[in-house]
């Protein structure tokens, strides 16, 4: 077995600590060129770790150059080439960075356990590459090189491309002036957690809610109180309550097919939430990149144009509807607002891309938009079903709500099972999942777990739930047996 050596204590993640030991021994030339490491679950065992992180370890390797892998031949150790460099000592990255949040550890842990990884994803929130039209996108793109090439590979406008501007301010009915174009409506969250918030501040939210958005809240130092909510969303009632106890600064919801419940806010609450925040003087922000996609009924209305007030700030994005690689979202809100978003993207990244702004425009304000939004209702409605099927006949031991539109079901694993173990089983199974705790700021969501639905095929998705019916099957019986034999009653022990 390799001469390797992990410190438990030691800040830097256990896989980057298995890649760095590997790494020197193939520069030293302690592993030759062509001999095997051994195989993930043997190197797992030995070190006493998952066999994701020496996987994950091993798709370092291998991304770094420095090995490869051959299905049926194992992972094996390349040529030397120039891009090799001789060992140095190097400096202790880990102590020059300090200590690692570890709220943003597990979320990014979690992601590259699955990157790249041939299994049945349930776990990232993305859209299905097949369903991208990919035809009308590469016509559009073409056009516009050819046409106006140099002047959208130049440089852009702050607020934003104003052939967009004006498509977004048509569908949400408001001023162009009002619209603020982002690199992604991720970006939109921080931009805007920069401008309201200072250490100590409360932010309101669902929770669980989006982890991004935890995760730039966090970030400015402010504080995350959450309102539970059901299969309507939030509770009015709650949010009173907590606004009239303390002074908070923003409420931020995600109120249409929420990530990662699916739950939905009824139009009952909606105009009572509106009404409490306007009371209490305190902005909504509106994050909505599901909204449209709906499978049962009608797109939602949103908080947004529910609004007398100008309470709501509404964050748009199309990375769910289009796809997210060409990184486009926008603001909408108030002026005074926009005014205020502007010197922050511009010490952020300047501006937004102008030809991922000028496709998205072309394509989301051409009649091809509704045609391709419907054929997502249609597609993903299978899916959904797909899922709530599959959960329903392969997986007792969890209980969940069929959401009505977006990507995700959010299960709540019954009998004591702990979501961190049913997804080592999973993985093991081949299937990927997102367990609940990466959704709220800390120690809760430990029995839930977010299951996407709109990245596979209703095929796989079956073949993805009985997966985990096994996976859950397995994991229950670790726990009954950690728990020790039930007694019988009456026996006497
Ligand atoms: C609720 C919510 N907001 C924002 C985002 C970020 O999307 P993007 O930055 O790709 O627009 C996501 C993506 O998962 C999301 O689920």
């Amino acid at each position: 077995m390799l001469d390797l050596k992990i410190d438990r204590a030691d800040p830097q993640p256990l896989h980057e600590q298995i890649a760095a030991g590997v790494r020197r021994l193939i520069l030293t030339r302690a592993i030759p060129t062509g001999a095997h490491l051994p195989p993930t679950r043997q190197l797992a065992r030995a070190l006493r770790v998952n066999r994701g992180t020496v996987v994950q370890a091993y798709a370092r390797l291998r991304a770094e150059g420095l090995v490869e892998g051959q299905v049926g031949r194992g992972t094996v150790v390349r040529p030397a080439t120039k891009a090799w460099r001789p060992v140095r000592h190097s400096l202790s990255w880990p102590t020059i960075l300090g200590p690692i949040d570890q709220f943003v550890q597990n979320a990014v842990e979690v992601a590259g356990l699955f990157s790249g990884r041939a299994n049945i994803a349930f776990a990232a929130g993305f859209p299905s590459s097949e369903l991208y039209p990919m035809d009308r996108i590469a016509a559009i793109t073409a056009e516009l090189l050819e046409t106006r090439g140099p002047e959208l590979l130049s440089d852009g406008a702050v607020q934003g491309a104003p052939e967009l501007r004006r498509v977004v301010a048509e569908e949400l009915r408001c001023m162009p002036s009002e619209v603020f174009v982002v690199s992604g409506s991720q970006q939109g969250l921080s931009l805007l957690a920069r401008v309201f918030l200072s250490p100590g501040d409360v932010v309101l939210a669902e929770l669980p809610t989006y982890l991004g958005a935890l995760q730039v809240f966090h970030e400015t130092g402010a504080r995350v109180v959450g309102l539970p909510l059901d299969a309507e969303g939030m509770d009015p009632q709650m949010l009173e309550d907590v606004l009239s106890r303390m002074p908070v600064r923003l409420l931020y919801t995600v109120p249409s097919f929420q990530n990662p419940t699916g739950a939905s806010l009824s139009f009952e609450r909606r105009q009572a939430v509106l009404e409490i925040a306007s009371r209490y003087g305190v902005p909504v922000i509106e994050d909505d990149p599901y909204g449209l996609l709906a499978y049962d009924a009608e797109p939602p209305s949103t908080l947004w144009s529910l609004d007398e007030g100008g309470h709501v700030i509404y964050v748009g994005t199309c990375s769910k509807t289009l796809f997210p690689g060409l990184r486009v979202g926008w603001v909408a809100a108030p002026e005074p607002v926009v005014d205020r978003l502007l010197p922050v993207k511009l010490r952020t990244d300047l501006f937004t891309s102008p030809l991922s702004q000028a496709v998205v425009a072309a394509f989301r304000g051409s009649p091809a938009f509704g045609r391709h939004l419907d054929e997502l209702r249609r597609v993903y409605r299978v899916r959904r079903d797909a899922m709530v099927a599959g959960l329903r006949r392969h997986c007792a031991g969890i209980d969940f709500s069929v959401p009505g539109g977006g990507y995700f079901v959010w299960a709540r694993l019954t009998e004591g099972m702990a979501a961190r173990d049913l997804l080592g089983r999973a993985v093991e199974e081949g299937v990927s999942l997102l367990t609940g705790d990466l959704f709220y700021p800390e120690g809760r969501g430990e029995e839930a777990i977010r299951l996407t639905f709109a990245s596979e095929t209703p095929e796989r998705i079956l073949e993805g739930t009985k997966r985990l019916g096994r996976a859950l099957h397995r994991t229950a019986r670790q726990e009954r047996e950690a728990r020790g034999p039930k007694r019988a009653p009456g026996a006497i022990v």
